[in-house]
């Protein structure tokens, strides 16, 4: 398949490092030297489905198609306002949109994880122009009393199309399940039934183990990826690396002695945005120019699960 456009929607609130340290016991230093945030965008009056929608709209429009031309929809989101409908159709109904969605809950790696299957349905000739919102509001899932991550979350949008061709080279997915590296628990409603114990718990990660998760996997991810396809490091012009955190960005760099000039990067601004983040980081780039025909772009992501995707894809 082919990307014939991209959008992104953030919200308008910026909330910096200092703001944090008002009520927090942290730092700029802290967080700049262990993570590279220095502001994120914060969730306030909007709703995270209206920055799904404004971002699909810029991502239709830049394809230039219209709404009724995409024909299968999908959404990569952790956490909405809503339990059901899916958000997939909430945003559809918002666009007016009646072609068939689903919803994904992929966490980082969610956007790679809808490009595989829009990849699938396209080469089956089932559909021909997918769309992908990443609509995500982490900081609604973290404790803001807890220093350790509140402080490394931010929220926005970050959508794509997909239409046939055969730009995208190549997609990876790969699994270790480990529920107890990152996890939230919400209660549900009680029954007169119920006798087990259910507790509320907000965003809980071992920060450490997920570090080297995310900088070994990513860097076996590509390595794998490109392999299988007779390409090398050389050959890919922009690395698309989830910001998560600058040092395992620049992990990942160093693990490929790449140089640093091809690993473009907006955690500074956004902290991690989940699975928003390999979007809208493309559609920063797609915006500025930075990308001409026949590059090659690689992603790769990671995060709960854990779960972990890569995907070499031609400009
Ligand atoms: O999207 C994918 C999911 N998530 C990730 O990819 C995150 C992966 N992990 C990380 O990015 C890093 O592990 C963190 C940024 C979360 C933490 O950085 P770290 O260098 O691994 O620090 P640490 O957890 O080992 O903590 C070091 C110290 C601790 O204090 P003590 O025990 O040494 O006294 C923490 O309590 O830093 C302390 N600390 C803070 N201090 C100031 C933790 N958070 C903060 C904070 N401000 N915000």
């Amino acid at each position: 398949m082919n990307i014939i456009g991209t959008g992104s929607a953030l919200p308008k609130k910026i909330v910096t490092n200092d703001e944090l340290s008002s009520f927090l016991d942290t730092s700029d230093e802290w967080i700049t030297s262990r993570t590279g945030i220095r502001s994120r965008h914060v969730i306030s009056d909007e709703k995270i489905e209206d920055l799904g929608m404004e971002a699909a709209r810029r991502a239709i429009a830049d394809a230039g198609l219209e709404i009724s031309d995409i024909d299968f929809f999908i959404c990569s989101n952790v956490i909405n306002e809503y339990v059901t409908p899916g958000i997939s159709c909430i945003i559809a109904a918002g666009l007016g949109m009646k072609c068939p969605c689903i919803d994904i809950n992929c966490a980082c790696p969610g956007f790679i994880y809808a490009m595989d299957i829009a990849d699938t349905y396209i080469s089956a000739g089932k559909y021909s122009n997918v769309l992908i919102v990443c609509p995500e509001e982490p900081t609604r899932m973290t404790s803001w009393e807890d220093r350790s991550t509140c402080v490394l979350f931010g929220d926005g949008a970050g959508a794509a199309v997909f239409t046939k061709g055969d730009n995208l080279k190549a997609t990876r997915l790969s699994a270790d399940p480990a529920p107890d590296k990152i996890w939230q628990f919400h209660k549900l409603t009680p029954t007169p039934y119920i006798t087990k114990e259910e507790t509320e718990v907000p965003l809980q990660m071992k920060g450490r183990d997920v570090f080297r998760f995310a900088v070994s996997t990513s860097a076996r991810d590509i390595r794998e990826l490109l392999a299988g396809v007779n390409m090398t490091i050389d050959d890919v012009d922009y690395f698309m690396i989830h910001q998560a955190n600058m040092r395992i960005i620049e992990g990942i760099r160093n693990a490929l002695g790449v140089e640093e000039k091809r690993f473009p990067t907006n955690i500074a601004d956004h902290g991690n945005s989940s699975s928003a983040s390999c979007p809208i980081l493309l559609d920063e780039c797609n915006r500025k120019g930075l990308f001409k025909k026949g590059d090659i772009l690689v992603f790769s992501a990671f995060g709960a699960g854990l779960l972990s995707a890569a995907a070499i894809l031609e400009w």
